[in-house]
């Protein structure tokens, strides 16, 4: 079997003051495997997103990205220009003052130039429908419009591992859509953390659940929605 790319061993974790929100938490994602996470809120999976980005740093247990163990800032920081992570809240990711430079950020850190970055960025903002939004200022997009740029942020990025937290929050059905066709297009390993059961059905292929500070497999109860369409007055199931 290959080498995981993502690997975290018995990871625990306490914010300064409270209990433990991670006891002894151990995941692995693998190339190629597509994974959705869930579970109650406050149960510690943007904390854990967090860890294995370096963002934090636990109080026990081990950190391995790529194969090689996370030991210090710098070897964090080389991992992290290959994962496209994207934070639960759009504000934290979006820092510049356009919109064109928060997504030309990811490239340009990993070495292209200027004019590169820039077709990069445009790239990925057609691609998540934001053509036209270079030269708007980020922090007074709609949510919606933010969650896109921060997907766009990650998409000109083309990492080898997509960590997506709650990357459907704000968005629209029309939005949703979009975003479930996107991700069926690339290929590249996924950690997708969503409460939104059909969005981890269309995107991954295996559902964990977040339970007691660990990770365990997981399993969505059978369900079904209404919902009104647009076009049409008449609630309907599928
Ligand atoms: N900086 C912080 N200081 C103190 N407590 C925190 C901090 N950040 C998060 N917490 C707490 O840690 C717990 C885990 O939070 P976390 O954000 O990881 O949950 P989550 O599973 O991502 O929830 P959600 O589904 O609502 O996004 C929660 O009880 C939260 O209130
Ligand atoms: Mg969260």
């Amino acid at each position: 079997m290959s080498h995981a790319v993502i690997e975290l061993s018995e990871i625990s974790y306490a914010f300064p003051g409270r209990g433990e929100t991670l006891k002894g938490l151990t995941f692995h994602l693998h190339p190629g495997e597509k994974l959705g996470l869930f579970g109650p809120n406050g149960a510690g999976k943007s904390t854990m997103l967090h860890i294995l980005m370096g963002l934090l740093t636990p109080d026990k247990g081990e950190v391995t990205l790529f194969g090689a163990p996370m030991s210090d800032a710098k070897a964090f920081e080389a991992a992290r220009l290959k994962i496209g992570f994207l934070f639960q809240h759009s504000d934290d990711q979006l820092f510049c003052p356009t919109v064109l430079d928060d997504v030309a950020f990811g490239p340009l850190n990993q070495g292209l130039s200027r004019e590169e970055a820039s077709e990069r960025a445009r790239e990925a903002l057609e691609t998540v429908g934001l053509a036209g939004f270079e030269d708007r200022v980020p922090h007074r997009l709609s949510g919606g419009e933010k969650k896109l740029v921060a997907l766009a942020t990650i998409l000109s990025m083309r990492p080898e591992i997509l960590v997506l937290d709650e990357p459907t929050t704000g968005l629209s059905p029309e939005a949703k859509d979009r975003l479930v066709d996107i991700l069926k297009k690339l290929d590249m390993a996924r950690l997708v953390v969503s409460h939104d059961p059909d969005f981890l059905a269309a995107t991954t292929d295996r559902l964990l659940a977040m339970r007691d500070g660990r990770v365990q497999p997981g399993e969505l109860k059978p369900h079904s929605h209404v919902h009104v369409h647009e076009e049409g007055d008449v609630p309907h199931q599928h």
